[in-house]
């Protein structure tokens, strides 16, 4: 029987200091190996997962003296977490700290993109100095659309505010008067609008069984001829055999992707389009946010096994 196991590579100071308190057990790799991972479920009172471990109902199940599912992290779409509710198991998640990391990928994948960095980069390396070829487009006064206007949202909003980009928002919970959409000098649209006006597309709609595949061949239909895409958000929103078309037709300029339908992802059309920048789903991994998401996740996972009630509750 373990205190806490930890079923993902999650380090730093804050897991160090639990290990002087609880018995952790730390199997960075049990995520993809599920006989073990329900083993070790079994005999464990607390877990700290990333985005990888499937923490499903069946699972769950198997969690016989589980109290606590800790998410080092803000997306909750790995977790079931009406099961663990159901169960009386807590799920906490950490939903504040990696924000500000995310709104600023999504403005240098903006930048990136709007001024060929890769393909620049790549084409210098073999001994090329072509200027013209990589002649770009400024952010300011162009037309960023935020879709899904949650914390990640707001915060790219004012990012893209500062560099003098024009700001439309769609999210179907937030009105026009909202204090946060006032405060990037917004405008709340309908999505067909923001679609159609953005010369931007920023992708912050989390992932929930009905947003799965958000979007489509229709959606990316309504955009602006010209336009880019940047997802920072979930892979699963995106149906990317709809998104690989209109880029190759170029109606789409150009993307940036931080996330995948499966990660890692297999080979994919992607691999190959110049215009297009992908990552490993990076966006939380700064030595800041990281800090302060595992010191807020081990704070509420040995908390809630003290009998406290966590911070950041699912
Ligand atoms: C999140 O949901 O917080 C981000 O996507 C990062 O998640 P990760 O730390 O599990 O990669």
């Amino acid at each position: 029987m373990s205190d806490i196991l930890i079923t993902e590579k999650i380090q730093g100071l804050a897991i160090d200091a639990l290990g002087q308190s609880y018995d952790v057990k730390y199997e960075p790799n049990l995520w993809q190996n599920d006989a073990a991972l329900r083993d070790a479920v079994g005999k464990t009172r607390a877990m700290i997962v990333r985005n990888q471990t499937q923490v499903t109902r069946a699972l769950i199940a198997g969690g016989n003296s589980l109290k606590v599912i800790g998410r080092a992290g803000a997306g909750l779409d790995n977790i079931d977490v009406a099961a663990a509710c159901e169960q009386g198991i807590v799920v906490t998640s950490t939903p504040e700290q990696n924000s500000l990391s995310v709104a600023e990928l999504t403005l240098g994948l903006m930048l990136a993109l709007a001024r060929h960095i890769p393909a620049a980069d790549r084409d210098t390396r073999v001994g090329n100095w072509s200027r013209q070829k990589f002649t770009g487009v400024e952010l300011y006064g162009s037309t960023v659309g935020i879709v899904g206007f949650g914390r990640i949202g707001f915060l790219t909003a004012m990012r893209a505010q500062a560099m003098g980009m024009r700001v439309v928002i769609s999210d179907p919970v937030v009105g026009p008067d909202a204090a946060t959409v006032n405060a990037v000098g917004g405008y709340v649209l309908p999505l067909e609008q923001v679609l159609g006006a953005a010369d931007f597309i920023c992708c912050h709609v989390p992932c929930t069984p009905s947003t799965r595949l958000f979007f489509n061949a229709d959606r990316f239909a309504q955009t602006k001829q010209g336009a880019y895409f940047i997802n920072t958000s979930r892979g699963e929103v995106v149906d990317e055999l709809a998104l690989a078309s209109v880029l190759k037709s170029k109606h789409l300029a150009g993307a940036g992707l931080d996330v995948r339908s499966t990660e890692p992802p297999t080979a994919s059309v992607f691999d190959q389009m110049d215009n297009v920048i992908l990552t490993p789903h990076i966006a939380a991994f700064t030595d800041q946010a990281q800090d302060r998401v595992i010191k807020a996740v081990c704070l509420d996972v040995a908390g809630v096994l003290e009998g406290k009630t966590p911070n950041y509750p699912a």
